[in-house]
């Protein structure tokens, strides 16, 4: 399924995160846009990269888990490989970490601001394969403007 009208969506980030300086305001809104513009997801949320983990930040869902290694699970293979994860079926992906039983399917992309990992965004599904590669590219996009906005203030969240 692919109805998402990203380039909508990625105007409405840039009037929305346009003149707040707050990064965790604008990385709360960023993640509520997405999920409720984004169709048949039924988790989506930033971690943050704190040393060597990943730690939760901003989401829409139900609780997650807290701290992911980088280099563990969806999240952490983005984080140690710096390339979007699109995963059909995670039950199929060796060390997938189970945070919301209901997942299926999930898409991790890595944010980077100045070259500089920052964090993931990730976002999870319900319905196996619910990802095409245009919502990969579509998810980029709204990612590298994100990172662009956020860049200006020299942390993130
Ligand atoms: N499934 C992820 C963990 C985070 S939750 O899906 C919110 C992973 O394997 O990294």
């Amino acid at each position: 399924m692919s109805n998402c009208d990203f380039q909508l969506l990625d105007s409405q980030v840039r009037v929305v995160l346009a003149g707040e300086t707050d990064p965790l305001a604008n990385a709360s809104n960023f993640v509520a846009l997405l999920y409720n513009a984004i169709a048949d997801v039924n988790w989506l949320g930033i971690y943050v990269l704190r040393g060597d983990e990943l730690v939760l930040g901003p989401f829409q869902g139900m609780p997650a888990c807290v701290r992911i290694k980088v280099g563990s699970g969806v999240c952490g293979t983005a984080a140690a490989t710096l390339e979007t994860q699109r995963v059909a079926d995670v039950h199929r992906f060796a060390g997938h970490i189970a945070c919301d039983a209901n997942s299926r399917s999930e898409l991790v992309v890595p944010l980077l601001v100045e070259s500089r990992l920052v964090g993931v965004l990730d976002i999870d599904s319900a319905s196996t394969d619910r990802f095409r590669a245009s919502d990969q590219a579509g998810v980029e996009k709204l990612c590298a403007s994100y990172c662009e906005i956020q860049a200006q203030f020299g942390r993130f969240i």
